[in-house]
């Protein structure tokens, strides 16, 4: 069994295949939780959608003046090639997506990055699933679910979501309505409180090896998808592994990138030679600094064509993580090779680039890199 979009009719015009931005419209914007919203899109040049269950869409906007990336998960199934729907968490504090919540209406444009990304069913195709997740990270398993649904294919699929209270769960009503609908899909949920809800009837608590067993015995047999912030992931990976599930067997995604050390960098700013010049005497003046200051003299240099700047990358350090250590901010997000928004041209020399699907295959022939997982081989100059 596959979850495979079938390919659209012959003669009908398809966005997402190529690398080209786009431009979506708006269609409506829907109220999930307290701080969920689902934004509804169509092409204003009435393009059919094509991506895979679980892809994600990098949108490029300009919020106060400045331009910004983020990626966002298509939470719609490709089997819905009309409309493209991505469902976001506002984080206080954040920058786009309260700007999402509070400014995007039906008419309203968007730039857009088309679909990239690898956690898909569609490239694990399984007779038996088990979707795990927390928060937000339901939105890749929701586009799968739909998209099994919507197929009718004849699947085995536990969906088990975490998140913290019951007003918090994404998709409630609609998981429940396809559990009663389709005898193949179990979804439990695992609320870590009550809230105000006292007569909560699922699970409560943290979902552990025990709980993860009891609920799913089987898991072991099945192809596993995990989305949710890398806490999670590390022990519900770890509670799998231990268990006996096959190493292969095992998909996970994250949307939140804590490990990146951002050091002082300010979100989204652009490169400025003079700001190098200040936060690299700065770091070097520390002890850490000196540390990774001294490994990069062993190591090769950088230059960046666009804005003229030039530093030092250690051996062991991707360009991305030199470029910040030198006080230096290029546009990126996930840190991890996976969401394409650090992609720039390599103009010289060579790099070790270890992906995640941030880029396409045709992309690295026409010389371009990902800067977060890139680590330079020989002196290199990048267009940032
Ligand atoms: C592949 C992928 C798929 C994704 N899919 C989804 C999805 O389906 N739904 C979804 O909601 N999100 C998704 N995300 C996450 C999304 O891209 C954004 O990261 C998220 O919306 C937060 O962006 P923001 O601009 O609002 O917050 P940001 O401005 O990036 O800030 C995030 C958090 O960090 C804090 N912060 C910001 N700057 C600083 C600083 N300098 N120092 C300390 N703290 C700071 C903010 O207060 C906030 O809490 C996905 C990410 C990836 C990579
Ligand atoms: S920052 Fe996401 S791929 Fe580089």
């Amino acid at each position: 069994m596959t979850a495979h979009c079938p390919p659209h009719p012959a003669g009908l015009a398809t966005w997402g295949d190529d690398e080209d931005e786009s431009l979506l419209v708006c269609q409506a914007v829907l109220d999930v939780t307290h701080d969920v919203k689902t934004f509804t899109f169509a092409s204003p040049d009435a393009h059919l959608f094509h991506f895979e269950p679980g892809q994600f869409i990098t949108l490029r906007l300009e919020v106060d003046g400045t331009e910004v990336l983020r990626s966002y998960t298509v939470s719609s199934p490709p089997t819905r090639p009309h409309a493209l729907s991505i469902t976001v968490k506002r984080k206080p504090g954040g920058v786009v997506s309260p700007w999402l919540h509070d400014t995007v209406r039906p008419g309203t444009m968007l730039r857009v990055q088309p679909p990239l990304g690898v956690f898909s069913t569609s490239r694990h195709p399984a007779q038996k699933y088990l979707f795990l997740s927390a928060g937000s990270g339901i939105t890749p398993l929701m586009s799968m679910t739909r998209t099994l649904a919507d197929l009718g294919r004849d699947a085995d699929v536990v969906f088990v979501h975490s998140a913290r209270t019951p007003a918090d769960i994404i998709f409630r009503k609609e998981l429940e309505a396809l559990e009663a609908l389709h005898p193949w899909l179990r979804v439990e949920h695992v609320v870590a409180a009550t809230g105000d809800e006292p007569g909560w009837a699922g699970l409560v608590g943290q979902l552990d090896g025990p709980v993860l067993t009891a609920a799913v015995p089987d898991h072991a047999d099945r192809e596993v998808f995990v989305c949710g912030p890398p806490p999670y992931m590390d022990a519900v990976r770890t509670a799998l592994l231990d268990a006996g599930l096959p190493a292969e067997q095992y998909h996970q995604e994250t949307f939140s990138f804590e490990r990146l050390d951002l050091g002082d960098a300010p979100a989204d700013a652009s490169l400025d030679s003079e700001d190098v010049e200040r936060v690299a005497d700065a770091a070097a003046d520390s002890g850490d600094g000196a540390a990774a200051a001294a490994s990069a003299e062993e190591g090769f240099a950088v230059q960046f064509t666009r804005s003229g700047c030039s530093i030092r990358c250690g051996r062991d350090e991707t360009i991305l993580q030199a470029a910040f250590r030198a006080g230096l901010t290029p546009p990126s997000s996930c840190s991890e090779g996976v969401c394409g928004t650090c992609k720039t041209t390599l103009v010289e020399g060579e790099v070790d680039m270890q992906h995640q699907g941030g880029i396409r295959p045709r992309e690295v022939k026409m010389g371009k890199v990902l800067l977060c997982c890139s680590k330079p081989l020989t002196d290199v100059s990048v267009e940032a």
